[in-house]
């Protein structure tokens, strides 16, 4: 075949197709490789009126049909698929082609796979994509990591397709190596947090409130308008209005209290706690879902410890205003957390991650997008080498105004027996932040007594161990 396309796509799923229809749209020629030829028919059968588009089974016949340096996607499950398209294309790839894994592979497979394809001059790049099938066809926010030379050829390609903020484009070179998917994995580990914790403002003005679902409707949608403007606001809103097609409840109320995962958020956690950074409420949210599966015992154990709480008096209107501030300091935390993590694991692992321009690339078109993320951007630009966002004067103003909502919060929810993990842990993130002696000074004097693993002192340098006893006369 004439190498005649710019861009093609190895899956051409919903999500394969709808990116590649995106790129049609944008003057390209692009063709798309499935093992099932019905995709490629639809695929053209969707495609606009003067677009160049081409579904073809036959991977050979894909790739020499890109022009050179070739650029293709792969859109495959990860894991194992990755390889083995790796493995069935290798024989067709070139010097200087270009290879993007826009799944939401393992950073660490990435990485691997970027060294193999480096010694066949194969640039391999990570790519997260987020935004779901809708935002690949009108507009993903992505986050592509690889060798820096190689990304000048995809730019012009990504950043017509990217969803725009106020013209910018929702991409950015994120970093070498395994980068694109490392932002993508703590992008997603913010995802779960901001979840979990809507999820136990929902469960505090269901359950303790007794707010029904077209109240939740009307205070989610009233919420999406001002300062708490965000996807996830937005999609919670919509959530409470949808009926179930079966029954004549609320959708919402059908569906069973067992959340699933694909694992992005374990991934965050386990990343952090090897960095060493701390992200207590990413950490909640997995532990949260986690929790959610065993609902068995959870019910076993909801009979024996039957709630004895009287109903807690409250506010309406002052309620509502402390939850949306309490929403908006527990969002901002859900930040900075993932965001401190990205920092440290630039500088440990050697990403070359620029913040401001992870910050400009989550502002449209992803699950996390918020007004807020604005804030932060103005912020960054300010200063681009700020370690934590909570050392910016602007938002410190802001989160300021915010602690006290979220402290009554939590005290109504320890109250009503409504679980905040989130929520608290987000609080407890800040507290701890912001004190300038933590009580590990005793955890340093329990090492020492029982293992003589020594400790250090205020007050002169050094490496101090102290010979501990237990006085038995008290
Ligand atoms: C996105 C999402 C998406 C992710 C889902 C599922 O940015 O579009 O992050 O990539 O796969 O949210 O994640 P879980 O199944 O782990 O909840």
């Amino acid at each position: 075949m004439e190498a005649q396309y710019d861009f093609g796509m190895i899956g051409i799923g919903v999500m394969g197709s709808n990116l590649l229809l995106n790129i049609s749209d944008h003057g390209y020629a692009v063709i798309g490789f499935d093992i099932k030829p019905e995709r490629g028919r639809a695929l053209e059968a969707a495609a606009k009126p003067g677009t160049t588009v081409k579904g073809v089974s036959d991977l050979k016949e894909m790739i020499s049909g890109l022009k050179k340096p070739r650029k293709m996607m792969m859109l495959v499950p990860a894991g194992k698929p990755v390889d083995d398209v790796i493995a069935n294309a290798l024989p067709y790839l070139e010097e200087g082609d270009i290879l993007i894994d826009g799944g939401n592979s393992y950073f660490k497979d990435t990485l691997r796979r970027v060294n193999e394809l480096q010694n066949k001059s194969i640039h391999f790049f990570g790519m997260g994509i987020s935004g779901g099938e809708l935002g690949a066809r009108l507009g993903p926010s992505m986050m592509p990591g690889g060798d820096k030379d190689a990304y000048q050829y995809l730019k012009p390609i990504l950043e017509a397709i990217a969803a725009k903020f106020d013209n910018t484009p929702c991409v950015a070179y994120m970093g070498n190596g395994a980068a694109g998917h490392y932002v993508k994995m703590v992008h997603n580990g913010i995802e779960y947090a901001m979840m979990q914790m809507i999820s136990e403002v929902y469960d505090l003005l269901h359950r303790a409130a007794g707010y029904n679902n077209p109240a939740l409707h009307k205070i989610f949608a009233k919420w999406n308008e001002g300062e708490l403007q965000s996807y996830l606001i937005e999609i919670t809103a919509e959530i409470f209005k949808t009926k179930d097609s079966e029954t004549d409840k609320f959708l919402v109320d059908v569906i069973l209290d067992q959340a699933g995962s694909k694992g992005t958020g374990k991934w965050t956690s386990q990343e952090a706690m090897d960095l060493p950074v701390a992200i207590p409420t990413i950490d909640m949210a997995v532990a949260m879902r986690d929790l959610s599966v065993y609902k068995k015992e959870r019910t076993e154990a909801g009979k024996l410890y039957a709630p004895d709480i009287e109903k807690v008096e409250y506010k309406e209107e002052e309620l509502l205003l402390q939850l949306q501030d309490t929403l908006y300091f527990c969002f901002a935390m859900a930040y900075v957390q993932g965001l401190t993590m990205l920092s440290k694991a630039s500088e440990v692992l050697n990403l070359q991650t620029h913040l401001p321009d992870v910050v400009k690339v989550w502002r449209a078109g992803c699950i996390i997008r918020s007004a807020m993320l604005q804030q932060f951007n103005t912020a960054f630009e300010a200063a681009p080498d700020l370690s934590n966002l909570l050392l910016d004067d602007t938002i410190a103003a802001i989160i300021k105004q915010k602690e006290k909502s979220i402290r009554k919060i939590i005290s109504l929810g320890i109250a009503s027996k409504i679980p905040m993990a989130g929520i608290s842990s987000a609080l407890a993130y800040f507290d701890a932040y912001c004190s300038e002696r933590m009580p590990t000074n005793l955890i340093q004097a329990q090492r020492d007594f029982f293992g003589a693993h020594t400790y250090q002192r205020i007050d002169k340098t050094g490496v101090f161990h102290t010979e501990w006893h237990v006085d038995e006369n008290i």
